[in-house]
């Protein structure tokens, strides 16, 4: 019987794995046959994700990774080129959300924000491209809605995630070339604790449960597997004449 599954023998590179969006990815990119390594600074929350992976028969590692830090990311792509012999996939996924007026916006948040959500798909496509570079390739990066879609309080984040897409514009342009495409996920509001700056913001989780069913044509958020899909799409051959794009999973608000 043929292997339908869509990852099967492909090594994969990720960063924020520790829960939500990314442990879902996680899974069920190792459900498709994939081996993993992880970066993240959680690693109790990495060492769940891979508790999972390893129920559902897949492998996974662990590399204790701050993506602000170069030498990190060196280290987590140099480890995981090492371990499964190659790379074939890299999804950079971790990513922080800080809110507020931009009057009276920290320049201190507004550095975090950048220093991880776009500086670390920078850092992760400088060191994973020599990889990738012989075996051709997919990167994905996980940006957001509100890189299209601008809300109140959202400057900063939504300034750090437009930087993510202006970026994979420019290098699948560079690596198509070399057979390697780069595209990138945008989630809409999807229901995990990452939001909870913005639902501050908002004044609580019932005025954003409200703004939810009020902007949100599904009216409703999604879940981290509604976005685990999208990842698995971007990643795998079944999107093999894709690159340079965006893939905006929101319930259909943009
Ligand atoms: N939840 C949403 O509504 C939503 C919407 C759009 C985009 N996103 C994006 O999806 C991604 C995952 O979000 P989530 O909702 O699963 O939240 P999450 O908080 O569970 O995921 C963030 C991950 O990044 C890791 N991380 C943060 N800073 C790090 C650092 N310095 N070094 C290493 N790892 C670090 C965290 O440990 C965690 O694993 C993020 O990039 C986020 O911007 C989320």
């Amino acid at each position: 019987m043929s292997d339908l599954r869509q990852l099967t023998g492909k090594r994969v590179v990720m960063t924020g794995g520790a829960a939500n969006i990314g442990r879902s990815s996680a899974v069920l990119l190792a459900q498709h046959g994939a081996s993993l390594v992880i970066g993240d600074i959680d690693e109790s929350g990495v060492a769940e994700t891979i508790e999972q992976i390893e129920a559902v028969g897949g492998t996974a590692q662990f590399v204790r990774t701050d993506v602000t830090s170069e030498d990190d990311i060196r280290n987590l792509v140099g480890t995981a080129a090492e371990s499964l012999g190659g790379l074939d996939v890299g999804f950079f996924n971790a990513g922080l959300q800080r809110s507020g007026q931009v009057t009276t916006f920290d320049v201190a948040d507004w550095d975090a924000l950048f220093s991880v959500n776009p500086r670390h798909c920078f850092l992760g496509a400088k060191h994973l491209v020599p990889h990738l570079e012989a075996a051709g390739g997919s990167i994905v990066f996980t940006a957001s809605l509100a890189a299209i879609k601008g809300g109140p309080g959202l400057t900063g984040y939504s300034a750090s995630k437009g930087a993510i897409v202006g970026f994979n514009k420019a290098l699948a342009a560079e690596l198509a070339p070399n057979g390697i495409r780069v595209n990138t996920i945008c989630p809409g509001w999807i229901d995990t604790p990452f939001n909870q700056p913005a639902i501050e913001f908002m004044g609580g989780r019932e005025s954003q449960e409200e703004a939810v069913r009020q902007v949100v044509p599904l009216g409703r958020q999604g879940s981290p597997d509604e976005i685990a899909s999208g990842v698995l799409y971007l990643a795998s051959d079944a999107s093999s004449y894709m690159t340079g794009q965006i893939l905006v999973v929101d319930g259909g608000v943009a």
